[in-house]
Parts: C-alpha cells; structure tokens; sequence
C-alpha cells in the first residue's frame, strides 16, 4: 500500500509529538514511535529505559505492543522519529516482521523531515516469520 502525503505528514508528527513521554535517563536519545493501522487508527509510543540497561524498551516496540493489545495485528506503516534520523534496531525488526514485510517504515528527524520511506521487508530480508514455523 502507498501512503498518501498526509498520512505521512500525520503519522511523523505523531512519532514526534509523542517523544515528549521518552522515558530515557541514560541515553538522553528519545525516541517516538507512530503505527497506522489498516482501520485508521494510529498507536504511539517511546523508549522506556531502566537502570537494569538490557531491560530497557524501544518506541517502535511499544507502540505496536499497545496496537496488538487492543486488538490490532494489521499495520500499513510505522514511523520513527528521533533527533538524527536513527534506524529501527534488529530487535524492533523482527517484530514488525512478525505482523508484516510489506508494512512500510518512516524514518523522520525532529525537524519532520522524512529520511526514509521504506518497508518491514527492505529492513529485514530473509526475516524468519511465522510462516518459518512447522504446523503443528
Ligand atoms: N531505541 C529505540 O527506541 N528504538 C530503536 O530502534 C533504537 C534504539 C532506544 C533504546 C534506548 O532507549 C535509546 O534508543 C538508545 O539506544
């Protein structure tokens, strides 16, 4: 699916907006996090850091943890704002891999603008997904 430019637009201002919640103590570097879904609505979230380091939490996954925990599983894009424009690490990924590699990507700096437009699938090839899984 292609977004129209105000999607876009709309779905970056909300990665941005949201970075004002970033919960990052330690690194200093927030992170927000938008994801539409394909009934419209839009899920957000931030990096949630923790003094135990390696528990810490990243917007992407946040925002499509609070998507899947209302009951959505179907995502057109996600977009990602930070102060340079950084790349959604593996771990964040795979789990947008786990729910689509057509879902597309957003890549955005505070100023709005839009470094990348890509997809799940460009981000992560050869992804193992649930289709990777014998039946049981
Ligand atoms: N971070 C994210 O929120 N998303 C990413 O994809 C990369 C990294 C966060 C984790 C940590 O709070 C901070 O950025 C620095 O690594």
């Amino acid at each position: 699916m292609k977004l129209n430019p105000d999607q876009v637009s709309q779905l970056i201002e909300a990665a941005s907006q949201v970075r004002r919640w970033a919960y990052v103590p330690y690194s200093k570097y927030p992170v927000g996090a938008a994801v539409l879904t394909t009934s419209g609505k839009i899920y957000d979230g931030v990096n949630i850091e923790s003094a135990a380091y390696p528990t810490t939490m990243c917007a992407e996954r946040v925002a499509i943890f609070k998507a899947v925990s209302e009951g959505e599983r179907d995502f057109t894009a996600i977009a990602v704002v930070t102060e340079n424009a950084g790349s959604p690490c593996g771990g964040c990924r795979q789990v947008m891999a786990e729910f689509g590699l057509e879902t597309i990507v957003l890549i955005a700096d505070t100023e709005g603008k839009l470094h990348l437009e890509t997809t799940v699938g460009k981000l992560l090839p050869q992804a193992f997904t649930p289709k990777d899984l014998p039946e049981k």
